[in-house]
This record gives structure tokens, C-alpha cells and sequence, in this order.
């Protein structure tokens, strides 16, 4: 520990220029036997840029003595991470159904899903926001980008991938190793909830069985082989999030808000959930970012100027960019094709925000700086 912080003292903070040694921000350096390093450090007042530009410092220090891909750079901030309380919601009374086997709910052994690359979660503090609408245009556009792309329906009390892929009523079938295999919608494997149960059942899923239904989401499920996986989850920080992120190894986190729903305290309170059990964030998502006739230039901002970009920063997490409100979309939704399954709305600028968006993830896990560190 010591002697590897003696090997980084030389690294700086970018904006004051001073080192990380002299700004007292060194928490921890620790081998693990599995070879990797972890380093931690305090990141209060760092912003995103500056935070890749130290990561990209320590790996070079520590170059001599181990390989990049074994070096873990984490952050803990005072305003953050002090005394956060992820809370599970109340048991619901159970109505089961289908072949989902219910009862070995979470497990707490992590592991990574076979054959899948990343898995990126989708997630917001509030329902309605455009969560769903935004973890399948994200993954439809990431599969534009030339990758292979699975969609996980986690929202088990409101499943919406059936809707928007258009495959309401379809039953996925068995594999002969009894594995569940996924629908296949625009090129694109997903599994949702909503398959296994009819409309009108009542969703009422009890917390700890909830935990073996995703389990078998993620390990009974024949994915094949992805590069990316895009999971849907309910809003909050339920027993949904707790589950997922106990029993999966979660690459990075999507968080989706309107301007207006960013309820500063809700949003922080989901981050700080996210970020307790140390699973990255990927940025922030604006959706429903401002409204703009046909054909017009002038941009109405119904629910607020720039209220994510604003609690991004105060967070200290990248803002990856701003989706519009745009009739098509919500029809691409409701009728089960979306928006950006075809060059039909290639001019419009939620298109160029999705390509912008799903172009700075994919990027993030290629580059070979902080992220592509802290994502390996
Ligand atoms: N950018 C947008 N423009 C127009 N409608 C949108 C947009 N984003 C979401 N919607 C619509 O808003 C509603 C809620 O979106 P949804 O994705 O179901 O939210 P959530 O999953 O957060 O509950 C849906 O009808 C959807 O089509
Ligand atoms: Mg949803």
C-alpha cells in the first residue's frame, strides 16, 4: 500500500495542479489475490474529464508493475457517499404464475452472464419518464453501431418490451438444455416478464422471488453471444436494483430523467445506490428535453431548461445528452415499432441525439482510458 502510493504520488489533479498526495485525496491502494490492484481515491470537486485524465495517470505510473487491465481506479466523495441507505421495498402479496421457477431469490454470488460482453442498465428514480423508450432505442442504436445487442425486461411490475417490440402474447419456448430462449424483435434477443404472464394477471410479485425470476433472466437464458446487454428496470431502488446488482456483474448505468422530475434528492438518492455497491455510472440521460413544431426552429422547453444537465454536474457525472419530445416517438412506441429501428426519422434531431448517445457509450467501453479501465 504504502510503496504503491510512494509510485503514485507523482500523479496530479488536472485542475489545480497539485498532486493527489499533497491534496490528501489517497484512500486505499489494495492487491487482490486475483492479481488486480484496486486503487481509491476521494474525487469531491473532480469533474468527469479530470477524473479519466487521473485514471489515465495511475495506470501509466503502475504500468511497470501490472497490466492495465488488472488496475481498478475507484472514487469515493464526502457529499456522496456518506450514510446512504438503499432501501427495499415492502413484500407484495404473490400471485405466481407460469414456468418461471419462483423462490431462489438472491443469492448475493456475483457473476457475469456467459457470452454477454457489457451489461448496461437503464434505470430512472421515476415511472414515465421514458425509461423503456429510451433502454430499446439506446439498444437499437448501438446495434446500429455494428454491435450485438440482448434487451432485458427487469420492470416486473410494469413490463413494457412486449409493447414497444410488438410481440404481445408471444411464448418463448424452451431450449433442449431447458433454457428459456429469448424473442428475437429487429434483429435484437429479449426477454421480458410481460411473456410469461397474460395481460390482465395482476403483477404481484413478491420481493425475494423476484430475485430468482431475473436470475433466470440472466443465467437461464440462452443469450448467446452479445456485446452488449441492455436491461430495463423499474424505477427506484428497489428490490428490482438490489437484486441485479448482488447477483450480476452491472458494466455501467444509464440514468433517465426529465428536466422536470429531476427531483434532485430522488436522483441522487438512485446514484448513490448504484455507486455504494461500486457499479459505474455511465452518464445521465434528458429526455422529454424541449418540444419543437414541424419545421420550426424555436424549441419549447415544457419541462424545464436544462435540469439534468444541471444535477449531472452537481453530481459529478457525465450528461451524455438531451432527447426531445417527438410525436413519432411516442407512436413508434405505442404501435411497436420504434424509432429507431429504420432511417425514417434520420433527420430529426432525437435521432442525432440517439446516435450522439449510444455512440458515447460504445466509445467508453473501447477507450482504453478510465472507463474502458473501470469497465473492463
Ligand atoms: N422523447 C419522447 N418523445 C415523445 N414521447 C416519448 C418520449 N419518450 C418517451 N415517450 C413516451 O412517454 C411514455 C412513457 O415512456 P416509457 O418509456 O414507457 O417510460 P418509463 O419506462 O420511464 O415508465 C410512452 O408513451 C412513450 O412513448
Ligand atoms: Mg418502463
Amino acid at each position: 500500500m504504502e510503496n504503491t502510493l510512494k509510485t503514485l504520488s507523482g500523479v496530479n489533479n488536472p485542475k489545480t495542479g497539485k498532486s493527489l498526495t499533497e491534496e490528501n485525496r489517497w484512500v486505499n491502494a489494495e492487491a487482490k489475490e486475483s492479481g488486480e490492484i484496486v486503487i481509491t481515491y476521494k474525487r469531491d470537486g473532480i469533474s468527469p474529464q479530470e477524473k479519466r485524465e487521473i485514471e489515465d495517470q495511475i495506470i501509466e505510473k503502475l504500468s511497470d508493475k501490472y497490466d492495465s487491465d488488472k488496475i481498478l481506479v475507484k472514487t469515493v466523495s464526502n457529499t456522496t457517499e456518506t450514510q446512504g441507505e438503499a432501501q427495499a421495498e415492502a413484500p407484495k402479496p404473490t400471485a405466481a404464475h407460469a414456468s418461471l421457477k419462483v423462490g431462489h431469490g438472491v443469492n448475493g454470488n456475483k457473476k457475469r452472464i456467459p457470452g454477454v460482453g457489457k451489461v448496461i442498465a437503464v434505470s430512472s428514480c421515476k415511472g414515465g419518464v421514458g425509461k423503456s423508450t429510451v433502454a430499446v432505442n439506446l439498444a437499437l442504436t448501438l446495434k446500429r453501431l455494428g454491435k450485438k445487442v440482448g434487451l432485458l425486461d427487469a420492470d416486473i411490475y410494469g413490463p413494457s418490451l412486449p409493447m414497444l417490440l410488438n410481440k404481445k402474447g408471444a411464448k418463448p419456448e424452451a431450449t433442449p438444455e431447458k433454457k428459456i430462449k429469448p424473442l428475437e424483435a429487429y434483429g435484437m434477443k429479449f426477454i421480458s416478464f410481460g411473456l410469461f404472464i397474460n395481460d390482465n394477471d395482476p403483477v404481484i410479485w413478491r420481493g425475494p422471488m423476484l430475485g430468482g425470476v431475473l436470475n433466470q433472466f440472466f443465467f437461464d437464458t440462452d443469450w448467446g453471444d452479445l456485446d452488449y446487454l441492455v436491461i430495463d428496470l423499474p424505477p427506484g431502488t428497489g428490490d428490482t436494483q438490489l437484486s441485479l446488482v448482488q447477483n450480476t456483474e452491472v458494466d455501467g448505468v444509464v440514468v433517465v430523467s426529465t428536466p422536470q422530475s429531476v427531483a434532485v434528492a430522488d436522483t441522487i438518492k438512485g446514484l448513490r445506490m448504484f455507486q455504494q455497491v461500486n457499479t459505474p455510472i455511465i452518464g445521465m440521460v434528458e429526455n422529454m428535453a424541449y418540444f419543437s413544431p414541424e419545421g420550426k426552429e424555436e424549441k419549447y422547453y415544457i419541462f424545464g431548461k436544462d435540469g439534468v444537465k444541471n444535477v449531472a454536474k452537481d453530481l459529478e457525472v457525465d450528461f451524455l445528452g438531451s432527447i426531445p419530445l417527438e410525436m413519432v416517438m411516442r407512436e413508434g412506441g405505442d404501435s411497436g415499432r420504434p424509432y429507431m429501428v429504420d432511417d425514417s426519422y434520420k433527420d430529426n434531431e432525437a435521432f442525432a441525439s440517439y446516435m450522439d448517445i449510444a455512440g458515447k457509450v460504445a466509445k467508453m467501453y473501447e477507450s482504453k482510458g478510465f472507463l474502458g479501465k473501470l469497465f473492463k
